[in-house]
């Protein structure tokens, strides 16, 4: 008795940090969202400035000399390279802000008609992204497998979407913590693949990286069990993949994996219609 007592208020303890955590992110990621339209705008001013500046030059051709006039012109072109890498990036940032947004106060457990394909294939490109921004010179394959014409499926779209992005954002991680130490005979590859059959909807994400060791796969599910760097992960990813797979889909969270050859996951979801 005293034992379950304590283990319930552990859990309590777990899901009030769990709560604040998603209050906080929201948070940040609602304040965050206006300096970066800021910066996005002015970029988009800029970009205007430049086109009405390079139409003066234009005009002005005779009155230059050739020299002053090509640099002109390789000094304007980069400019607005600049001006569009901000932008793009800007960009990206508010989709990876709206996410954030989406997963942490999203209406909650509702039910909608979602393609599960859009749905992985949004996650697993806005994880890539994500990695490729934070480290660059790093690149890792995606090989995509996407069975075609999977019918509309009833899940809660915003935690189906969790769900993804915490494998994906795994699979990123072990494969380029792999290649830190293994350097380039290593080729990071990730496989993402769906298919629907006997009325289940199944999405499997395979990484060639790290592999689990048998401590790592006792703990996996624990909440705040992390191996990564202090800063780089909470230790909270799969504990909610699995409740967001089982719990509130009814369905089985599974993987494979083996120490140096890589990890697969695998999760099914009975297919509810419309
Ligand atoms: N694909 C994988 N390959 C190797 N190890 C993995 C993989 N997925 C999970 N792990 C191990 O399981 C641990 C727990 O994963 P989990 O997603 O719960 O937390 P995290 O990724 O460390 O932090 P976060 O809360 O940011 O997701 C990881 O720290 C890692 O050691
Ligand atoms: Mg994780």
């Amino acid at each position: 008795m005293e034992k379950q007592i304590e283990t319930l208020q552990q859990q309590l303890k777990q899901q009030e940090k769990l709560a604040s955590l998603g209050m906080l992110s929201a948070g940040i990621a609602h304040e965050i969202q206006n300096p970066l339209n800021f910066v996005i705008n002015f970029s988009k001013m800029s970009e205007k400035l430049l086109k009405d500046l390079t139409e003066i030059v234009e005009d002005n051709e005779d009155k230059l000399p050739a020299d002053d006039r090509e640099e002109i012109d390789d000094i304007v072109a980069d400019l607005k390279e600049n001006m569009e890498k901000i932008v793009e990036h800007g960009e990206r940032a508010i989709s990876i802000i709206q996410g954030i947004l989406l997963v942490s106060r999203g209406k909650e457990n509702e039910m909608l008609p979602a393609d599960i394909n859009h749905i992985v294939k949004e996650y697993v490109w806005l994880s890539y992204h994500a990695l490729r921004a934070n480290h660059k010179g790093f690149n890792v394959s995606i090989v995509e497998n996407y069975q075609p014409d999977i019918p509309k499926m009833m899940v809660i779209p915003q935690d189906l979407s969790r769900a993804v992005l915490n494998l994906m954002n795994n699979a990123c991680y072990t494969v380029w913590n792999r290649s830190q130490k293994e350097g380039e005979d290593y080729k990071p590859t990730i496989s993402v693949k769906t298919s629907f059959k006997d009325n289940q909807i199944e999405v499997s994400i395979a990484d060639n990286g790290e592999g689990m060791s048998s401590e790592v796969v006792q703990r996996l599910y624990e909440n705040f069990f992390t191996t990564k760097p202090i800063g780089q992960g909470t230790g909270l990813g799969m504990g909610i993949t699995r409740d967001i797979i089982e719990n509130k889909h009814g369905g089985h969270l599974t993987f494979e994996s083996e120490v140096g050859k890589g990890t697969c996951f695998t999760f099914t979801i009975p297919a509810k219609k419309p």
